[in-house]
């Protein structure tokens, strides 16, 4: 599978001197690399935007964006950052490598461009993104999953979604560090995913759960726990499903755990899930209105389930719209 992706690659050669483009190109056509040519910076990033580019050769100094700028901008893209970039430059000087480093460059090629070495380099970073896709694809399918389980509830439409929206912007008005962002927008996503374990008619049951029933239930964010643990890119995320139903004063479960023994990123996607659930229809009531949802909260936390500095912050947060708006757009970079 690996070399069926890799004989297909598409390779970006970005370079505004095209006798080096196309000496570039007839070493990788050889090898059966699809290619696609930019003549500058701005070119560049512009296919590298609209193309399912597989890996980016890029000349350093090139005519508007140079080849710093270009490998920035992709690295700091989501949709982007995770396609390998190669400087190809005349530049052997240490501080310009750190530079291209510290812009996010996967390696370097010296000019004049050697055959052996630029082969070598493009199999062994197209396998590495090979890998990358087959992640994202398992990241896909866990999503995917998480959301069938959700659709089998019409009540429950769209909460997964919010759900992570609403904790990803609370944790960046925290000042959480990305990674604790990132995490939230999955768990966020997929913390109901044990469900998958809990049979059909005690999830849509509408009365009140047996003893026998609830037993069953409360195994759900074990469950989940254990399907996500062996996915390493979603670190911080067992622990955020595991503990989403613990409360403050440890009538939670599984672990009853108390306060801030309770993981901060676990707090925060409680409240943006209570917050969510209020103020969306159930079959029991409808969507209670935003000052009766707020009391309600309060009232909660009072009771000791939810951390009530972060009730106050999410509750900072759905009443100033506009700022909800900014900060929602803002962490998307998360
Ligand atoms: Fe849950």
């Amino acid at each position: 599978m690996l070399n069926t992706v890799t004989e297909k690659a598409l390779i970006l050669i970005a370079d505004d001197d095209e006798m080096i483009r196309q000496l570039i190109a007839a070493m990788l056509s050889a090898e059966g690399y699809r290619i696609i040519f930019a003549a500058d910076g701005d070119q560049a990033l512009e296919i590298v935007r609209s193309n399912l580019v597989d890996l980016v050769l890029l000349d350093v100094m090139m005519p508007g964006k140079t080849g710093f700028e270009v490998c920035q901008a992709i690295k700091s893209q989501p949709e982007t950052r995770f396609i390998p970039v190669v400087l190809v430059t005349g530049l052997s000087r240490a501080d310009e490598r750190i530079q291209g480093i510290a812009c996010g460059a996967d390696d370097f090629l010296s000019k004049p461009v050697n055959c052996q070495e630029l082969l070598a380099r493009t199999r062994s970073l197209l396998r590495l993104k090979a890998f990358t896709d087959e992640l994202e694809n398992a990241e896909t399918v866990f999503f995917s999953l998480a959301l069938s389980i959700e659709a089998k509830d019409p009540y429950t439409k769209g909460h997964c979604d919010r759900l992570a929206n609403y904790s990803v912007a609370l944790a960046h008005r925290l000042g959480l560090p990305q990674e604790q962002g990132v995490a939230l927008r999955r768990a966020g996503i997929v913390h109901d995913i044990g469900k998958i374990a809990v049979p059909e008619h005690i999830l849509i049951k509408r009365g009140p759960l047996t003893p026998d029933e609830w037993a069953i239930m409360k195994q759900h964010p074990g469950i989940g726990e254990r399907i996500c643990s062996p996915l390493k890119s979603f670190r911080f995320v067992p622990q955020i499903i595991r503990h989403h139903h613990e409360k403050m004063d440890g009538s939670g479960y599984p672990d009853g755990l108390k306060g801030d023994q309770i993981p901060l990123a676990a707090r925060i996607l409680q409240v943006a899930d209570v917050y969510d659930a209020l103020t969306t229809d159930r079959p029991y009531r409808a969507a209670l209105p935003q000052e009766l949802a707020i009391a309600t909260m309060r009232e909660e936390a009072r009771r000791g389930w939810w951390d009530s500095s972060l009730v106050e912050e999410m509750v900072a947060m759905v009443t100033g719209s506009r700022k909800l708006v900014e900060e929602t757009e803002m962490s998307l970079s998360f």
